[in-house]
């Protein structure tokens, strides 16, 4: 078998901009060999991308693989297939697992599970014990062992003096914290968010302040402690507006939004439809329309696709009894294409580059397409239409909300570590 294959005919789009370039790249070291026009292919095995784009693997800063603890509703290697068919050659696991990955043993084990996956996996580390807001996590042990992001994610840190402690921690460290801004006491006993059509469904809202307060606190005790922080799934026009300022003031502040969140409305719980609960939940077209302009002048640094399985029979519960969630590492990088209207290479600013940074994993993932750097790519056509399709999915779930969605721009393969994880759409492991 010939160690060498070249990517042959696409258009090179990372963060220098797009070039139609070939690609070799070495398998058995994992590395780009050469990029540039028409390379001699003599040796090698080709195969032809022509029409489609060569970009950096996506990375995704915000994703649910439930395990340890749910792996009824997915595990690390069906998650991290899923990201492979999504583009995606790194991932971030949230610590809301069962037991939480709140401490060294729970980050090895997750580790474990995701050094034979089709993706990179990576842990981030609870703040609080068992993520119950009450004593800090031995956030040490985990950084040792490469955890860059610390978050409560599917909580808050209620207590600003924890809050302020974990900042000093994060920073003396070298890691960031990343925070799930909701208010408990604004934010319970509400499924949906706050405004007219809670009102008109007779669904309890949640105030879109209970995001914001927990926002604008962290931004205080950020610039009180001179932590770098990361804002999750930014959801609210004043949340993107209190980030951009803090950005303008010079705080070493980072943030995300979703792709449901820059998709859909809140308009979509007309259905009742538990597919559409989500936290935070989806807001107004005000608020879809400040999160893309946020994505793109830079503001939100991140796509995340908050990747979020929950069994069949959880979703099938009552609006307000269904737990919060939905798929999304199949579908981001499509809907990012079909429907955020920026161009290729700040698309790979958002769904790669800045990701990489943020996740502390700059070196390897995010890279230009260049001689020497690690093959971690992904390549999609932007020509080719899929149809969503609930059951067609690598999840061992099946909640997307974006079943029979017609959807441009399709991942073809995906490179990592120099190996084909995904060839022609189909995972190879
Ligand atoms: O919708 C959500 N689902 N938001 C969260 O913060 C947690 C997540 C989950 O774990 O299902």
């Amino acid at each position: 078998m010939s160690e060498t294959v070249v990517l042959a005919g696409g258009t090179v789009v990372d963060a220098d901009g797009e070039r139609r370039a070939d690609v070799r790249i070495d398998q058995s070291r994992g590395k780009i060999v050469e990029v540039g026009a028409e390379l001699d292919v003599t040796g090698s095995e080709i195969l032809d991308v022509s029409g489609a784009y060569v970009m950096p693997g996506l990375v995704d800063v915000h994703a649910h693989l439930r395990q340890p603890g749910r792996e009824e509703a997915e595990t690390v290697e069906t998650g991290a297939r899923c990201a492979a068919l999504g583009g995606y050659t790194a991932v971030v696991a949230m610590p809301n697992t069962t037991p939480a990955i709140d401490c060294a043993a729970v980050v090895r084990e997750v580790l474990q599970l995701g050094s034979s996956a089709p993706c990179d996996v990576h842990a981030s580390g609870a703040v609080t014990v068992d993520r119950a807001g009450e004593a800090l996590a031995p956030m040490a042990e985990m950084a040792a062992l490469g955890v860059h992001l610390f978050t409560d994610d599917g909580a808050g840190v209620q207590d600003p003096g924890l809050m302020r402690r974990a900042m000093e921690y994060a920073r003396d460290l070298g890691v960031t914290l990343a925070q799930h801004c909701e208010v408990d006491a604004l934010a319970a006993g509400g499924h949906m968010h706050e405004g007219e059509w809670s009102v008109r469904l007779g669904i309890p809202g949640q105030p879109a302040e209970s995001e914001e307060l927990m926002v604008a606190r962290d931004l205080m005790l950020a610039r009180l402690t001179g932590a770098r922080i990361h804002i999750q799934h930014v959801s609210t026009a004043a949340s993107v507006a209190m980030v951009r300022a803090a950005k303008a003031d010079g705080l070493a502040v980072t943030a995300e939004a979703t792709t449901h969140h820059f998709t859909l409305t809140h308009a979509e719980c007309a259905s009742y439809s538990p597919l559409f609960k989500v936290a935070p939940p989806l807001r107004t077209d005000a608020d879809v329309a400040a999160i893309r302009t946020g994505l793109a002048d830079g503001t939100i640094d991140a796509v995340a696709t908050d990747h979020a399985p929950h069994t069949q029979e959880s979703k099938e519960l009552p609006f307000e009894q269904a737990p919060p969630g939905m798929l999304g590492l199949e579908t981001a990088l499509a809907l990012a294409m079909t429907h955020l209207g920026i161009p290729m290479t700040e698309l790979v600013q958002r769904m790669s580059v800045g990701p990489a940074r943020i996740a502390g994993l700059a070196e390897v993932h995010g890279r230009p397409v260049a001689g020497g750097e690690p093959a971690n790519l992904c390549v999609v056509d932007p020509g080719a239409t899929w149809t969503v399709d609930p059951n067609q999915t690598a999840s061992r779930s099946r909640n997307t909300p974006y079943g029979g969605w017609t959807l441009q721009g399709r991942v073809v393969h995906t490179v990592l570590h120099g190996e084909l994880v995904v060839a022609n759409g189909e995972a190879r492991r």
